[in-house]
């Protein structure tokens, strides 16, 4: 037989016959274009295009990426959410899309100026973005895929 219950003290729900922890992660996903180059200005061009290949080209490429954001946290025994996925959308738009979408990173973007926008540095520079604006008992993790393969995650410290 099915029943619900909800033990709003300790964060526990009851379905069925199960006692849920309820740490849930909510993803939104996110889509934007950048151009970029890779360079280490230490070195001379053919050391970087050793260690960055094609990603040192001196007259930029782009790239599609693509940006998972990660938010775990407690169910809400109110609203049932972990945190309010329109809000998470809205945020991404605001501190990441309008900055980020369709510009040249190395040119446009201030954070990039002296810093290589590899996908590592642009994880780190996104979950900065996002942790000031996302409640702090809430757990934050940033994925990007700077090509369908090739992909890092940043989870903060
Ligand atoms: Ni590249």
């Amino acid at each position: 037989m099915f029943f619900w219950g909800i033990c709003y003290g300790q964060q526990l729900i009851k379905t069925s016959k199960i006692i849920h922890n309820m740490k849930v992660t909510v993803h939104r996903k996110a889509h934007f274009n950048a151009a970029h180059r890779l360079f280490n200005p230490k070195w001379d061009d053919a050391k970087n295009f050793e260690i960055f290949g094609k990603c040192s080209n001196p007259f930029y490429h782009g790239h599609n990426y693509e940006l998972i954001v990660a938010v775990t946290g407690d169910v809400d025994p109110e609203t049932g959410f972990v945190m309010d996925l329109k809000v998470l959308r809205k945020l991404i738009e605001n501190e990441v899309l309008k900055e980020f979408d369709h510009k040249n990173l190395n040119e446009q973007v201030p954070v990039f100026e002296n810093l290589n926008p590899t996908a590592e540095n642009i994880s780190v520079v996104v979950w900065d973005k996002l942790r000031k604006a996302i409640d702090k008992n809430l757990e934050l993790s940033v994925t990007l895929y700077e090509t369908p393969r090739n992909y890092v995650t940043y989870k903060g410290a």
